[in-house]
């Protein structure tokens, strides 16, 4: 049964790709360190579950790191960790310097050491898997072509300037120690058991508190929306068919602004859970816009569409009223994770933006 180390394994996507694995039949080893972003409750699932190791450590600890390789000898490595939030890399830029940049590099160092001293056909089937994004690539304007993966790196935020200096590390490793790595940038995620500081999860909880539903700007800026599942099944498609030291972009063919995101959702919650108060859209509060905020971002797909024939599943509408729904019946989910230092990051993100550029 082949072997794959996760790390980041109890957050969002890193959740969704253990899951997945499983019901695959791979064997998973989970090296999380349970930021405010990792919760196992989205592994309950594998309680008991003799194919599933949790491990609570850092990417950074080398030490660790270099007893779970030995100890659990890994086909391939999938790395999720990272600080993943670019409203907190505004605030503090180190902490993803440390995880991100450093905790990468650590990882590599310590993987590569142990590739190096591998038979040789243990060593040539094994692979690295660097999760990436798409804002490396910087910002796009209307009319401009989508990101290629030969787009120039032009980070605009901490988080993604912290994301391209861990992509560069990756390459570097390849080049240098001839580690076989993979890349895939991505664009952005929804789905079930998402963080509620992103867009999508943050405008369903807050409308079914009947809060304001926090608008950056005037709504405008554009993201390209892909559903966590179809993520995790490109990231199973380069590992078993992507040619090392190649980057794979994954897009979902869904941009839109993002007051169309919330104008949907909140269309979405006024058929599922009517509010006797009004339509929910009615909660869309512009609010002081995002320092640097990309405008917007694109992918162009076609290398792991005609090269590794994978496509997204999902469509945005279905894969949102699904998700939607998920939220609906979580709210014990929800609950636990909008926990005090929830509600101070919210505090701190928001109490200072007032009213923004918007209508
Ligand atoms: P997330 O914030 O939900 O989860 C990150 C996980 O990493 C958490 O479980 C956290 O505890 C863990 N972690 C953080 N620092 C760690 C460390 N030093 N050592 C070990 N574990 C650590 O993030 P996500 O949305 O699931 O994103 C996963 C990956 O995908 C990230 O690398 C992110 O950059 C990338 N990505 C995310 C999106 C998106 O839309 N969410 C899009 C493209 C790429
Ligand atoms: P986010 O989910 O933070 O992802 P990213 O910044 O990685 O794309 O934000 C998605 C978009 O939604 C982004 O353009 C910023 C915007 N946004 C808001 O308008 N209001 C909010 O409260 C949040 C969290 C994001």
């Amino acid at each position: 049964m082949p072997c794959h180390l996760v790390t980041g394994g109890s957050g969002f996507i890193g959740s969704c790709y253990v899951l997945e694995a499983r019901r695959r039949g791979v064997r998973v080893v989970n090296l999380d360190r349970l930021t405010y972003a990792g919760n196992p409750a989205n592994l309950a699932p594998l309680q008991g579950d003799s194919g599933y190791t949790f491990v609570r450590g850092d990417i950074g600890n080398a030490e660790l790191v270099n007893w779970l390789l030995q100890s659990h000898q890994p086909d391939a490595i999938v790395n999720f960790a990272a600080e993943s939030h670019v409203d907190r890399s505004i605030v503090d830029p180190e902490a993803f310097v440390r995880t991100n940049v450093l905790g990468t590099a650590t990882l590599l160092r310590v993987v590569a050491q142990w590739w190096g001293a591998l038979p040789a056909e243990q060593a040539q089937a094994f692979r690295f898997l660097h999760v990436s994004t798409d804002e490396v690539y910087g910002s796009l304007q209307p009319g401009d072509p989508a990101f290629t993966e030969t787009t120039p790196y032009s980070p605009n935020s901490p988080y993604s300037a912290s994301k391209a200096a861990s992509d560069h590390l990756v390459r570097a490793f390849h080049e240098t120690y001839g580690l076989p790595v993979l890349l895939t940038n991505c664009s952005n995620n929804y789905g079930p058991r998402q963080f509620p500081e992103k867009l999508i999860p943050l405008m369903i909880c807050n409308a079914l508190d009947r809060k304001p539903l926090p608008v950056y700007g005037k709504g405008a800026n554009i993201r390209d929306w892909l559903h966590v599942e179809d993520h995790c099944a490109a990231i199973a498609r380069v590992l078993e068919a992507g040619n090392v030291g190649r980057c794979y972009n994954i897009g979902g063919h869904a941009e839109k602004t993002n007051l169309e995101v919330v104008q949907a959702v909140c269309g979405i919650l006024d058929n599922l859970a009517p509010s006797v108060a009004g339509p929910y859209a009615g909660l869309v509060s512009f609010v002081a816009d995002r320092p640097g905020h990309d405008f917007r971002y694109a992918i162009d797909s076609t290398r792991i569409e005609t090269e590794l024939g994978w496509k997204p599943a999902h469509n945005f509408e279905s894969g949102l009223q699904d998700t939607v729904r998920w939220y609906l019946e979580n709210t014990a989910w929800t609950e636990n994770v909008r926990s005090g230092a929830y509600r101070e990051w919210i505090a701190v993100n928001y109490a200072q933006r007032g009213p923004g550029g918007g209508n």
